[in-house]
């Protein structure tokens, strides 16, 4: 064996063990995509495999261009195939230009996504270069689009007035002089809104979304370094959906946001992580509230909207509240039950089966034709990231109830 030979050897023997390792595993282990493996051995900071990773979620905020380009380029092949004779027509009622102005859609969303990616690796100190993304983390970038709607428009004040008002009314309920002494949490609070207003109606309120797809648009609503004015950015949100749409006017709409500049202040704190690994808020915790009207400790009050029913384990998401609250803390809940599919929910359960589990898990649900009429459960029918102008419509019959810990 000459001397040259000899490290050879030695790298081909060190790079079987791994080898071996990753074989064995894709062998015994439940499947993982090779993306994982590359992922291990080029050691990636933040692992990308959740769907909902802050490496994800930057990754396609960064690359929302190119994947939309891509959609467009298809959608535009998908065109030219066509006929001749159906392309005049199709060039005498503008749907060549349709196919630009989507383009010139995307473009404009462009600019908000890559800030939105921008602001993450500011903030985050990210240096990886992006991982893979896909479709569906394209599905994902744009359905956030349409939450800046939902949570940050004029035009979405409508559907936010029918679930806001129900939720506010309760928390209205309590003496401005005792809010600031109380903690509110608000699991899966998406953009943000929700958490913002009662924040602004004076209590310690706790923004908690384990989407970084979610709280990096968040983060650039309400960072100072990109969101310096009401209605500062313009996007195209139901630009990438052509179908129940009346002209391309309505289609390419330009939406501004946000309606009202947010600020994250002492009084409103987002936490990006996943509720169920919250532990109790003990008075040292929150330094800020030991003057708390509220005894022990826990929130005084939980706040889901449209969340319960994206639970995966349903009785877990209950008795998490459950546990979180103080003795005689509520829980204030408004939404539908649009359980995870193809069999992800461990139970999907009726509303009347998640009633009765409320109970059993200790809650005292306040009573229809009891003598707080503000309180009392009611069917709320509202919307979801809606485009009012589009010719379908899906409206919820949502639920809302507030249900009490027996302290
Ligand atoms: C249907 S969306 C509703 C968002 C917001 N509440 C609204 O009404 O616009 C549910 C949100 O809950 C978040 N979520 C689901 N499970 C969660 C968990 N265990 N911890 C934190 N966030 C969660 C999801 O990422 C998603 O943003």
């Amino acid at each position: 064996m000459t001397e040259s030979t000899v490290p050879i050897l030695d790298i081909l023997l060190a790079l079987l063990f791994p080898l071996l390792i990753v074989l064995v595993g894709r062998r015994f282990l439940p499947p993982f995509p090779w993306s994982d493996v590359r992922q291990l051995l080029t050691g990636f900071r933040i692992s990308t495999s959740h769907p909902f990773s802050l490496t994800r979620a930057y990754s396609s905020y960064l690359k929302y261009g190119l994947l939309s380009k891509q959609e467009a380029a298809a959608m535009e092949r998908s065109y030219v195939s066509i006929g001749r004779a159906h392309k005049h027509l199709g060039f005498k009622i503008g749907y060549p230009r349709k196919l630009n102005r989507f383009k010139e859609a995307i473009d404009r969303n462009t600019a908000t996504a890559t800030a939105i990616a921008a602001l993450a690796a500011q903030e985050f100190s990210l240096e990886d270069t992006p991982c893979e993304t896909n479709q569906t983390d394209l599905g994902r970038v744009r359905e956030s689009l349409k939450h800046f709607v939902r949570d940050w428009s004029e035009e979405g004040a409508r559907e936010r007035d029918k679930i806001f008002r129900p939720i506010l009314r309760v928390l209205e309920q309590v003496p401005v002089s005792e809010r600031a002494g109380m903690r509110v949490l608000v699991p899966g609070s998406g953009l943000g809104r929700l958490a913002w207003e009662i924040s602004q109606l004076g209590f310690i309120t706790k923004a908690v979304e384990f989407s970084y797809f979610m709280t990096l648009a968040m983060r650039f609503l309400f960072s100072p370094d990109t969101t310096t004015k009401a209605n500062q950015h313009h996007i195209q949100p139901f630009a990438h959906w052509f179908s129940h749409q009346r002209s391309n006017e309505a289609l390419f709409r330009t939406v501004a946001a946000p309606d009202v500049v947010p600020r994250f202040s002492s009084r409103l704190e987002l936490i990006e992580d996943d509720f169920l690994k919250l532990r109790h808020p003990t008075r040292d915790a929150t330094s800020s509230t030991d003057s708390s009207a509220s005894s022990g400790p826990g929130y005084d009050f939980i706040v889901t909207l449209f969340f319960v029913d994206t639970s995966i384990n349903i009785f877990s998401t209950i008795e998490k509240i459950y546990y979180l609250l103080r003795p005689g803390g509520v829980w204030i809940n408004l939404g539908p039950l649009l359980w995870p599919g193809s069999a992800q929910a461990k139970a999907e359960l009726s509303l009347d089966e998640v009633m009765h589990l409320v109970q059993e898990i200790g809650f005292s649900v306040c009573p229809s034709g009891g003598t707080d009429e503000v309180r009392a459960p009611q069917t709320v029918e509202c919307e979801y990231t809606s485009d009012k102008n589009a010719m379908m419509r899906w409206i919820y019959r949502a639920e809302f109830w507030v249900a009490t810990k027996e302290p």
